[in-house]
């Protein structure tokens, strides 16, 4: 077997896995207010900014030769109904509309869910402690239109409420957005790996947790049961999330599925890796790569992931 690992050019001609810019999707985080580039504590690297602020990490994003960017807005104020998610003048329409306008070449996905924007931080309506299914879909189905309307390229889905994807596919399709595709976030566990991205997002539910939509970390058949059934639905493009602990469910559905397949790599597989790296316990360069090959050897087609532009530099080198 050596005869193949003697030199790097050998190494690389039979190298069997490669990542590419062009599978990336970097995550931003957009709050209303003015003047406002917030550190997240828990997720070094990562800001808050506020739409006049947005130009400079656009920047970054351009030079960096990312092109795919993941939005998630944080409002000022927030509801029962979360109404804010699906206001022509939300903060997720303004920053796709600026995103868009500043440079069309960026692809926009954007995420469809209620926690940023509901006062009990819950990702469908509640009625007392239970979360409510049908009576959420058609705010995600106002929603996406919505985001659409305002220039989203991609629309994904993170809610976890049955039926949704068919509910959104069939809403766009009303509102004249036949050609948006949706990524749907299809097996989304209820995960400890979240916990910095509701630092980040001020999505933290109120009372109670999200194992009744999201789910249990135990399952590997059933998520292949949820992306069966997002297929049937229209879904375009699957995912698994989170990444790292769960490469035997995205191998399973690579195999499975001829459909594209995507992995978020999330919060706190970030903040693990930050955290270690900063101590001087790792090295974050040869982790971050490590980490994104596993995915892609376990068969994500796109990643999204906080190190994009961080692997966008190294892939440079
Ligand atoms: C919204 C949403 C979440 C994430 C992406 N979209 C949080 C959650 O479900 O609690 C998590 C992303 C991350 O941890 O990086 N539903
Ligand atoms: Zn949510």
């Amino acid at each position: 077997m050596r005869r193949l690992r003697g030199s790097a050019a050998v190494r690389s001609l039979v190298q069997e896995t490669r990542l590419h810019k062009e599978q990336l999707v970097y995550p931003v985080f957009v709050i209303e207010g003015e003047n406002i580039k917030n550190p997240v504590q828990s997720m070094p690297g990562i800001y808050q900014y506020s739409i006049d602020r947005l130009q400079e990490e656009c920047c970054r994003i351009r030079e960096s030769g990312i092109r795919n960017i993941l939005i998630f807005g944080i409002p000022a104020h927030k509801d029962e109904m979360g109404s804010q998610a699906y206001d022509e003048n939300g903060i997720t329409q303004r920053a796709i509309r600026y995103l868009k306008a500043h440079d069309p070449d960026f692809l926009v996905i954007a995420d469809v869910c209620l926690c940023e924007y509901t006062s009990h931080g819950h990702c469908g309506l509640v009625d007392g402690c239970h979360i409510l299914n049908d009576e959420t879909l058609p705010l995600l189905v106002k929603m996406s239109v919505s985001l659409a309307g305002a220039g989203a390229d991609m629309i994904a889905p993170s809610d976890m409420m049955d039926g949704r994807v068919a509910a959104i596919r069939q809403g766009l399709d009303a509102a004249g957005f036949y050609e948006t595709p949706i990524l749907s976030y299809s097996a989304k566990y209820a995960s400890g790996y979240y916990a910095p991205f509701r630092d980040a997002a001020h999505s933290a539910p109120g009372f109670g947790d999200r194992r009744s939509y999201q789910m249990d970390c135990a399952n590997a058949k059933e998520a292949l049961r949820e992306m069966e059934a997002d297929i049937e639905e229209g879904a375009d493009i699957l995912m698994v999330k989170p990444a790292l602990a769960y490469l035997d469910v995205l191998k399973t559905a690579s195999e499975r599925f001829d459909y594209p397949l995507a992995v978020y790599n999330v919060s706190g597989e970030y903040a693990m890796v930050k955290a270690a790296a900063a101590n001087g316990w790792i090295d974050e360069k040869r982790i971050v790569m490590e980490n994104m090959l596993a995915m892609k050897r376990a068969g994500a087609d796109i990643i999204i992931t906080y190190h994009a532009l961080d692997v966008a530099g190294w892939l440079d080198e």
